[in-house]
């Protein structure tokens, strides 16, 4: 809450507000916007990331809301990858790289030392750039995240899952008469929503997509893209994307990255018509990026 002014002389008049819209300078790398605050599943604190002695992520605090689609945008190389990996610890598995700050979920802290990172990526589940399924079969696909995090005893119940993820990931009616089949033999698209039903099947709190499109056609992208905005409803999103109107088409709230920087942290809409930021305003009219 803002504090009240403590001097005993007040202004005759309230002061002057600041004109809306006025944008800030190309030079301040302070987050502009409301980076926190609303309705928190995941809360991300003077977050800093480095590769060895090369710092990536520069004292990023932003939350990611209940039931929301957050889009992460910014030029190659600002960092959107490397932020979305800590919010389910995949920044553990590349040598060399330090994460520093604080990230809860639920308020629970992500990098508290006794925390087991393996019900953490169920959890907070993970959708890659090229779709990745298991050399195996599409059944087991699905069926392997709940055989070992035990979220099945019996046989029915393990069917139960595999048939509602896979139809949850709109790839049920496209596969049903061929689950003994191999995975990597679908489409891309087809193999992307395998990967997201995948995803879906250890009952995720929130999802990560880090562009789950860039290799897929437009008609695979609406499909994912419908899929996203019907798992808001559940879960929680963070999407990395190159696609403005991707972000504009799925998410409620955008966050744009410089140079490691969190520059601007808005409503979509706000982001795309009414930037608070240069920066931002260069990067959505094609200035650079
Ligand atoms: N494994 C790594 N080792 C060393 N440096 C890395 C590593 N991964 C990323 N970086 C560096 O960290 C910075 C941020 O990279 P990151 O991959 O997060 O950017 P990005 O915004 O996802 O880019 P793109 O849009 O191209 O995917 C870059 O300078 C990159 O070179
Ligand atoms: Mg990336």
């Amino acid at each position: 809450m803002a504090k009240t002014n403590q001097s005993s002389a007040p202004p005759e008049r309230p002061e002057k507000q600041p004109p809306t819209g006025r944008l800030g300078s190309r030079n301040d790398f302070r987050t502009v916007g409301e980076a926190t605050g609303g309705n928190p599943k995941m809360q991300c604190r003077n977050v800093n990331v480095f590769y060895g002695e090369k710092q990536a992520i520069f004292d990023v605090s932003l939350d990611i809301g209940k039931n929301e689609v957050i889009s992460m945008i910014g030029p190659s190389g600002c960092g959107k990858s490397t932020f979305i990996r800590c919010l389910n610890r995949m920044n553990d598995t590349i040598e060399g790289c330090r994460v520093k700050g604080e990230i809860t979920i639920d308020g629970q802290n992500l990098y508290d030392e006794k925390l087991d990172v393996v019900p953490l990526r169920a959890q907070v589940g993970m959708v890659f750039q090229k779709p990745n399924p298991f050399p195996k079969s599409i059944w087991d696909n699905i069926a392997y995240g709940p055989k070992i995090h035990g979220l099945a005893s019996t046989r029915s119940e393990l069917e139960e899952i595999v048939v509602t993820s896979l139809k949850k990931a709109g790839l049920w009616e496209e596969v049903k008469d061929r689950l003994d089949q191999p995975g990597t033999g679908l489409s891309g698209g087809q193999q992307q929503r395998l990967c997201i039903a995948r995803t879906i099947a250890v009952s995720p709190e929130v999802i990560l997509m880090d562009e789950p499109c860039s290799a897929l056609d437009p008609i695979a992208t609406a499909k994912i893209e419908d899929l996203i905005d019907e798992l808001r409803e559940q879960y929680s999103i963070a999407i990395v994307t190159h696609s403005m109107q991707q972000a504009a088409r799925v998410s409620q709230r955008t966050a744009y990255f410089h140079l490691g920087y969190l520059i601007e942290v808005g409503q979509t809409q706000q982001i795309f018509t009414n930037p608070r930021h240069r920066l931002t305003e260069d990067y959505i009219t094609g200035r650079f990026g």
